[in-house]
């Protein structure tokens, strides 16, 4: 009995031996024999997979044409010189000049715009030190290249240059949704307004200015 339940134990342990060797050989990625898979592996394709459906072999899709973001906001003024003085003339600042919106003004300005226009709007950033590049014009000093002098320069104005940009200044709207652009339009008059020196006894510490119902336009 006890020789019948051993040979029974050893040829048990050499199937157990044969299952593992065999089940070994695939690779790692190899999900190996599976019982009623169903639905345990989705179909979907990894983003940067090639794929055979498309004529461009890509998985990852564009949006289809004309597609436009959830709480997108129009800007109905052309990219052209016609489209900078309409929109300078209707358009006025939404938001509120309060310390909390400049404040995030100021946060967005360092971000995108300081590097080139200098961190008091001087025109003097770190990528004009370099020398490689033309200063952008002061905007408390300069004249703007489309006439006028850069601190009478309106809101719209500032909102459909950032829009669009101008020159060798690209264009900012894919970086900056709507809301931003005006939050930065809001700082730049106050970097016009302050002549290139921030009165620092009257900001906070970061540089919004300490009364909330300040002017700034
Ligand atoms: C790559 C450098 C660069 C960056 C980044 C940049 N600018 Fe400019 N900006 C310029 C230059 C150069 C000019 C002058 C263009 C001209 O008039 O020929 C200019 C002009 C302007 C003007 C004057 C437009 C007018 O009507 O004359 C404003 C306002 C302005 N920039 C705001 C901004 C703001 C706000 C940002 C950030 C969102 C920004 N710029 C980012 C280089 C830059």
């Amino acid at each position: 009995m006890n020789q019948i339940k051993s040979k029974l134990f050893s040829g048990l342990m050499l199937l157990n031996f044969m299952v593992v060797a065999v089940s070994c050989q695939r690779g790692p990625q190899d999900p190996g024999t599976e019982f009623m898979p169903d639905m345990y592996r989705s179909p979907s394709y990894e983003t940067y997979a090639p794929n055979a459906l498309f004529a461009d072999s890509s998985s990852a899709r564009l949006p289809v044409a004309g597609t436009i973001p959830r709480d997108y906001t129009f800007f109905h003024y052309p990219p052209s010189n016609d489209g900078y003085a309409a929109a300078g003339n209707d358009l006025k600042n939404p938001f509120e000049a309060n310390a909390t919106n400049t404040a995030e003004g100021k946060r967005l300005y360092t971000n995108f715009c300081m590097h080139c226009h200098g961190e008091t709007g001087g025109g003097d950033g770190s990528l004009i030190a370099t020398g490689k590049f033309p200063p952008p014009p002061a905007y408390a000093t300069g004249v703007s290249s489309r006439g006028g002098n850069m601190r009478d320069l309106t809101d719209g104005k500032i909102f459909h240059t950032i829009t669009y940009g101008v020159n060798l200044m690209g264009a900012h709207a894919s970086q900056l949704n709507h809301e931003e652009r005006w939050k930065i339009v809001m700082y730049v008059h106050q970097l016009g307004k302050a002549g290139g020196a921030i009165n620092t006894a009257a900001s906070d510490s970061t540089g919004a200015p300490k009364d909330s119902t300040v002017a700034l336009k």
